[in-house]
């Protein structure tokens, strides 16, 4: 399931779009302060062919040590300003976030089943009901009633890895999925051929294969292309929008009514869909129940990838790193003990589990980009012209963190073992677009991290003399890149 299907496609569309927004105000733009420096970009390809879209921080980089922290570039025909420091993405993203909270817009959104995808969604009431419906279930304060259930996933998680090693990538997605659907719909998925789950990546499989740049330049360009009538030959645009809103609908609809079935027989399991409906009291008013089928299946959509894909890499760093992963073991070893498995109370015990975390988090974002944003307006920041910007290479400044290549918990740590402030918020995004399921997912993947290391370690494969076979990471391109 990991390996054969392309993952991620929105990035270079949504950074494409965003680039396109961009381009416009620059192109309108004929006189002021003038655009940060960057690299010479090549006629028609720009920049594009010294990206590495896997690891973009290499680049970023590369580019800073010549051009500073704010870096002006060219993908294709798409400009993109590029920030490479935490301090300025603060002053940009978080003091001036009223300009900075905006999503680039297109016309494919609708066609295509987004535009009810928050992401996506430009800054304004919606944007605003959606975020709350997600803020009342996912603060901080809430997140210890996910943890039963995130411990009982986690276990049944160990279960399959110890029936079948082998598969642990489809064990990590099983966790993920279980977790998140048991939060937002009470929902119990089958560890093999689950209608919802089936639903959920049908929805995202046919609008990640129809939002790429390619559809999206020619449907900008032409858009009576999705007016033709389906059965018109070459209507292909038509046939993919209308399978993607079928797809759509599915999504927001048949695991809602699940939980509407359930609360009609006065059946209330605690859930996200039903605490929302609940708490807004208005189950009757369409624009609330709207929101909240969107939100949990968006929900749903945001978290599977980025958390199943933190956990690759974390095992990948255990492979490469058997002295952290020792050391990490050895601290659980000492304070839970070899009788019974880590649950959250241990978790103030086990500072250096914590720092292996966030030390994942930094050490290979798996949403390097963060997700293209856009601005209300055009803003000049330090005598710069910045007509939009993305995240850089911050979770890679080497001045904040020496060596950044290297995965070494111990940044996050003080001499007497005990945890940094230093969160590591960054691989969540910046300002009021930031991942508002950062404390949801933090504990899923610290309570999935902490029992597979109670119980299991990760080594290189060996060859048939019993040698080490040598790892050489690979990562997928995209929005969300796979180890
Ligand atoms: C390891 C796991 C996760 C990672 C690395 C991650 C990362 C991100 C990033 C980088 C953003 C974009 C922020 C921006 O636009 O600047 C984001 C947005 C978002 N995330 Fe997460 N996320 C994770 C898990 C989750 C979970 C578990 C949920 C929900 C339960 C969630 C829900 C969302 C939503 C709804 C948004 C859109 C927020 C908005 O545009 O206002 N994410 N996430």
């Amino acid at each position: 399931m990991l390996d054969d299907r392309p993952r991620l496609y929105l990035a270079t569309s949504a950074l494409a779009l965003a680039a396109f927004t961009c381009y416009r105000k620059y192109r309108d733009k004929q006189s002021g302060p003038p655009l940060p420096p960057g690299p010479t970009p090549l006629p028609i390809l720009g920049n594009i062919l010294s990206l590495d879209v896997a690891r973009p921080w290499l680049t970023f980089n590369a580019w800073r040590s010549t051009y500073g922290d704010i870096i002006y570039a060219r993908l294709l025909n798409k400009p993109v300003v590029v920030i490479n420091s935490e301090e300025v993405a603060k002053d940009l993203f978080e003091w001036r976030s009223t300009i900075y909270s905006d999503k680039p817009q297109s016309i494919v959104y609708e066609p295509f089943g987004s535009d009810f995808n928050i992401a996506f969604m430009p800054y304004g009431d919606r944007w605003r009901l959606h975020r709350r419906i997600y803020h009342q279930a996912f603060r901080q304060t809430e997140v210890h009633t996910y943890h039963a259930v995130q411990l009982c996933c986690a276990h049944k998680m160990l279960l399959r890895v110890l029936q079948d090693p082998s598969e642990y990538p489809r064990h990590f997605e099983m966790f993920n999925a279980s977790v998140v659907l048991s939060i937002l719909y009470d929902y119990d998925p089958k560890a093999r051929d689950d209608p919802i789950i089936h639903i959920m990546e049908t929805y995202a499989d046919r609008v990640v294969a129809n939002l790429t740049p390619g559809p999206t330049v020619i449907l900008e360009t032409f858009p009576f292309l999705l007016k033709l009538p389906k059965w018109f030959p070459g209507a292909t645009f038509k046939r993919a929008s209308l399978e993607c809103l079928k797809a759509a609908h599915d999504v927001k609809e048949i695991p809602f009514q699940i939980v509407k079935e359930r609360m009609s027989t006065g059946v209330t399991t605690p859930c996200f869909v039903a605490d929302a409906l609940n708490r807004m009291g208005r189950l009757d008013n369409a624009v609330i129940t709207s929101a909240v089928k969107e939100a949990a299946c968006i929900a749903f959509a945001a978290s599977f990838e980025t958390a199943t894909s933190t956990l690759l890499v974390f095992i990948l760093a255990m492979v490469l790193n058997p002295d952290v992963q020792a050391k990490a073991q050895a601290e659980i070893d000492g304070v839970v003990g070899k009788d019974r498995l880590p649950d959250f109370s241990d978790r103030p015990a086990l500072p250096y589990i914590d720092a292996v975390l966030r030390e994942t988090l930094r050490w290979h974002p798996v949403a390097p980009f963060g997700f293209p944003g856009a601005t209300t307006t055009s803003d000049t920041y330090n005598g710069y012209f910045i007509p939009r910007a993305c995240q850089g290479a911050i979770t890679h400044d080497e001045k904040r963190y020496p060596s950044p290549d290297e995965f070494k918990p111990e940044r996050f740590l003080h001499e007497d073992g005990s945890l940094t402030s230093d969160i590591m918020h960054l691989g969540f995004g910046f300002g009021r677009r930031m991942c508002v399921g950062r404390h949801v997912a933090e504990a899923s993947l610290w309570i999935a991290m902490t029992s597979f290391l109670a119980m299991f370690s990760a080594h290189k494969a060996l060859d048939e003399h019993g040698m080490d076979i040598p790892v050489i990471p690979k990562f997928s391109t995209g929005l969300i890149v796979f180890a």
